[in-house]
């Protein structure tokens, strides 16, 4: 399997007033198409820094960052856009759901910006909904979701136009115990499936669930078990 990212030399710095902040450090990173990986640090390390910038929702400061083959510093604002669309899934702690729109209507969203046709929306909003076990739930509002079934609905519209990378920040943080590790078992699916999945999390209990860990401290990445964490 193929190389999916690769950054080199990434580096993110925040200026306040007079001071310099070296968030991220010269950041080497490669994940391959299929892997599981989860990026372990504590509070404040930089951990959704460095995932906005894989995401393409920020930029670094300097390096360089490869998506699927494409040099990211070379897109303008536009492609940026149907990047985040049509390869990435992203899946948030506090899950970001539409209110007022049903699971149903708030997975079919990503197929809509894609242009979909009604029958291909109708036919893989179902199936991805039934993937995560929510087959008779399509029609609930989130508010009539408990907050584990709404984690679900996130990674159905995450995973509905088949991104590239699956994004998770700290998609558990929300969570008690329990329906943590049943999102967990959703993911290690997912993964078996061949997605591929960033995770990131403080919680090395919920990184051992990944195929491969690197710890993020002060901005620097290493690679590592999660014993040492
Ligand atoms: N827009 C910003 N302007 C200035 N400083 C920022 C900005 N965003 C983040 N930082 C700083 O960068 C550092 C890393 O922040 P980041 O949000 O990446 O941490 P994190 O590892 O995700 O932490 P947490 O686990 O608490 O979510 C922090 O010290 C934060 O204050
Ligand atoms: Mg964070």
């Amino acid at each position: 399997m193929g190389e999916i990212l690769r950054m080199q030399n990434i580096c993110k710095d925040y200026v306040m007033g007079d001071e310099i902040q070296h968030v991220l450090k010269n950041i080497d990173l490669t994940v391959d198409e299929g892997e599981f990986l989860a990026v372990l640090g504590p509070s404040g390390s930089g951990k959704s820094t460095l995932m906005n910038i894989i995401g393409c929702l920020d930029v670094p400061t300097s390096g360089d960052y490869w998506l699927d083959g494409l040099h990211v510093a070379d897109e303008d604002e536009k492609t940026l856009a149907r990047i985040r669309n049509q390869r990435i899934g992203f899946i948030f702690q506090s899950f970001y759901l539409l209110q007022k729109q049903t699971a149903f209507q708030n997975v079919e969203l990503p197929l809509l910006y894609a242009n979909a046709s009604a029958k291909e929306r109708r036919e893989r909003t179902e199936e991805v909904l039934k993937l995560v076990g929510l087959g008779d739930k399509m029609d609930h509002y989130p508010s009539q979701l408990s907050g584990g079934q709404q984690q679900r609905v996130a990674i159905a519209r995450a995973i509905a136009n088949r991104p590239s990378i699956l994004l998770a920040d700290e998609p558990t943080g929300a969570l008690d115990q329990h329906t943590g590790a049943q999102v967990m078992e959703l993911f290690e699916n997912l993964h078996e499936e061949g997605n591929t999945i960033i995770m990131i999390t403080h919680d090395a209990k919920i990184a051992s669930h990944a195929s491969r860990i690197v710890k993020i401290l002060d901005g620097c990445i290493s690679e590592g078990a999660v014993e040492d964490a």
